[in-house]
């Protein structure tokens, strides 16, 4: 028989007890021996009461053994007992540290990621000097008229890149700041600069080195840095957007231009976008590319859209790019 938990912890009904103790006041005083018919039959409904009691509280206190069926996980799928909080999907961080001033932001970064040195400091270095190329830039609408017009609207001072590559677009947006007068600008490039598995087997891509499984992405990044003049202005973050974003949060590094070029499908392009909007100064813009790419069934599309929705925001498409606008 199967017990539930209450069974397992209500003593036993005291009803029964009651059937006991009322046999025992009825033997006092003893029956008399005169009806020895009445007797018996007094005695044996004693007796029965008695075993009866007994039995049922045995059996309502004795520790059961937990079925197999409780320690298994069971093979479907358990749906879930409670309604899902469907808006914690939405939840991320929108408040960070309090900014600090854009002409410490490279300093701070430097000190944070790369031990007070800067990572073009003894570049390249000599075990891997031998599979760079001089020059060695190629991106994906990466001199969009996009960078300019925003350049222009918010003369930034920090730009946040998610999503440098071989550095085409960071590169682009260093050349037009400088075009436009804009002085004193850092961009910050976030990437893990591992490309995408297989990106290696795209005959564009092919002569990118690898050394050990490891591809060579980040020096030749910062060999294109380096050609172009631009090693004061670039401070590159070679980690995951996700665990990058999450510290410049924390150091209260805020951006007035934000670009998100990473992860295309939609979960990181999700997450990309909303982590970078809490780095967003006041004023400042937030843009990316691929908005027409049918990956991930238009991944990139999808994310934009349901954040400028709950945000209250508007998408303003620019050839491929994207652009999120308060009106
Ligand atoms: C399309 S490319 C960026 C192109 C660049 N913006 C340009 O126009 O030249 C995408 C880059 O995002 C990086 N990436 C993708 N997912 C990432 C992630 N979760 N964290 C860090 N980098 C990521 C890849 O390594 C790759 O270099």
């Amino acid at each position: 028989m199967k017990l539930n938990h209450q069974q397992l912890t209500t003593p036993p009904p005291p009803k029964k007890k009651m059937g006991v103790e009322e046999h025992l006041r009825h033997r006092e005083p003893p029956p008399k021996p005169t009806n020895l018919k009445s007797l018996f039959t007094h005695l044996l409904l004693f007796f029965l009461g008695y075993l009866f009691g007994f039995f049922s509280f045995s059996t309502t206190t004795a520790p059961s053994k937990p079925t197999s069926a409780t320690l298994i996980r069971p093979q479907q799928p358990t749906p879930p007992t409670t309604t899902d909080p469907v808006h914690d999907l939405y939840r991320f961080r929108t408040h960070c540290a309090d900014p600090i001033p854009p002409n410490q932001v490279r300093q701070t970064l430097l000190s944070k990621i790369h031990k007070n040195t800067s990572p073009f400091e003894s570049f390249p270095p000599p075990h891997l000097a031998h599979l760079l190329r001089p020059r060695r830039v190629r991106g994906w609408g990466s001199t969009g008229s996009v960078f300019e017009t925003l350049l222009r609207r918010v003369r930034p001072k920090v730009i946040l890149e998610l999503g440098t590559f071989l550095g085409a677009s960071a590169l682009h947006m260093h050349a037009t700041a400088l075009r436009l007068g804009l002085r004193d600008v850092q961009i910050v490039c976030i990437d893990d600069f591992r490309g995408w598995p297989g990106f290696r087997d795209v005959k564009l891509f092919r002569d990118v080195a690898a050394v050990n499984g490891d591809v060579v992405l980040m020096y030749q990044f910062m060999q294109n840095v380096v050609e172009a003049n631009a090693t004061g202005s670039v401070v590159p973050v070679p980690f995951s957007t996700g665990s990058a974003l999450a510290s410049l949060c924390q150091m209260g590094v805020y951006a007035d231009l934000i670009e998100v070029d990473a992860g295309h499908d939609f979960q990181s392009a999700w997450a990309d976008i909303n982590r970078a909007y809490a780095l967003l100064r006041p004023g400042g813009v937030m843009f990316g590319h691929d908005y027409f790419s049918g990956y991930d069934d238009r991944g990139v599309q999808r994310a934009v859209n349901l954040f400028a929705k709950v945000r209250g925001l508007k998408v303003r498409p620019d050839g491929q790019h994207w652009v999120l606008s308060s009106d």
